[in-house]
């Protein structure tokens, strides 16, 4: 039998309401759209797709940092989305999230030691002895650096401290939303080894979000593909052909890390259509090359193969 997933993402929706005011009514508009995706303990999913696609939105709605519109997140047997404040907070025990960011997302005023010391005194918890030297032992920082401060490191060894935080707490599940994005290519490689060794012997689970289809092909176990809030596409491992017209694109464009070139993809034309008035049939539409009549009045649900399933009528 196989073990129950750690993690049950169900129909997930965010919306967001922007722009109402005096005479205004305010535009809604689909951050996130019916997401649904189970993570097995161990595993590393990643999350692939354009900025503004919904990446960001996802992972603050699976660790529940923001509420949804609709949908469930289970973490075990526990209803995330359902728990009442107390027990939300000692569910987050359990999970942790990396951001892109290390300059933002870190304190300048505390040293090291005083950032490590936060997840404890959050959750109200005795920091053990010798923990602050473990964690950034863990993450290949010496002690030594407990007492520096955030702006006296390098962007590659603030980011082992963003990933040393979130392990503090031992947690189980990590998101870790672009993690590598603002660091050099060289330094990205260092982060990716540590990611990997850290799942290996924590037996850590990853959910990894990038706009770089090539690192995460080369990290991940399972693909996730995101076009306008909605997943488009599961690839079951790095190698699996791309089905969905979209993924095809990503992965013929070489869908690369530059950010001045994230929105256009090499080999398509026509508009990605405004989030906040989405066609009714097929969000791709007017910019696939395999598009009929029925893309454009019918919407394909994400069905098909269960181990690879795609959103499209007329899939590789
Ligand atoms: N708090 C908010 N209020 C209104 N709109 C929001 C909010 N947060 C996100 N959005 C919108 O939701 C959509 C998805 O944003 P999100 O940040 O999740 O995208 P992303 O895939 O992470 O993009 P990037 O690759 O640039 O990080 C965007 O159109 C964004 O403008
Ligand atoms: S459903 Fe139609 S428009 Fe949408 S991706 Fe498939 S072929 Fe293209
Ligand atoms: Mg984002």
């Amino acid at each position: 039998m196989t073990p129950p997933p750690l993690i049950r993402i169900e129909a997930l929706t965010r919306r967001f309401e922007t722009g109402g005011g005096f005479l205004k009514r305010p535009r809604t508009m689909m951050a996130v759209q019916d997401v649904s995706l189970s993570i097995a303990r161990g595993e590393v999913v990643g999350v692939v797709g354009e900025s503004g696609c919904g990446k960001s939105t996802l992972a603050r709605l699976v660790l529940r940092l923001l509420e949804p519109t609709s949908g469930r997140v289970l973490l075990g047997d526990s209803e995330l989305t359902a728990l009442p404040p107390a027990a939300l907070r000692a569910a987050r025990k359990r999970m942790a999230m990396v951001f892109q960011d290390p300059y933002s997302s870190l304190d300048p005023r505390y040293s090291l030691a005083e950032v490590l010391a936060e997840p404890f005194v959050v959750q109200r918890r005795a920091l053990p002895s010798g923990a602050v030297a473990a964690m950034l032992a863990a993450v290949g920082l010496p002690e030594t650096l407990a007492t520096s401060h955030p702006h006296q490191l390098s962007g590659g060894q603030r980011q082992r401290v963003g990933i040393a935080r979130a392990l503090a707490l031992e947690p189980e599940f990590l998101v870790l939303d672009e993690p590598t994005a603002s660091l050099d290519v060289s330094i990205q490689a260092q982060i990716i080894d540590l990611l990997a060794d850290l799942r290996d012997r924590l037996g850590l689970t990853y959910l990894f979000i990038s706009h770089d289809l090539g690192l995460v092909r080369y990290f991940c176990d399972r693909i996730v593909v995101m076009y306008l809030g909605a997943v488009v596409e599961v690839l079951p491992h790095a190698d699996a052909a791309p089905r969905h017209p979209y993924t095809r694109a990503l992965i013929d464009s070489g869908f690369a890390p530059d950010p001045a070139r994230r929105r256009t993809i090499a080999p398509l034309t026509g508009e990605i259509p405004s989030p906040f008035a989405l066609p009714p049939g097929c969000a791709f539409a007017g910019r696939c090359p395999r598009a009929t009549d029925r893309c454009r009045t019918d919407r394909p649900a994400l069905g098909g193969d269960a181990a690879h399933p795609v959103a499209c009528f007329h899939p590789h």
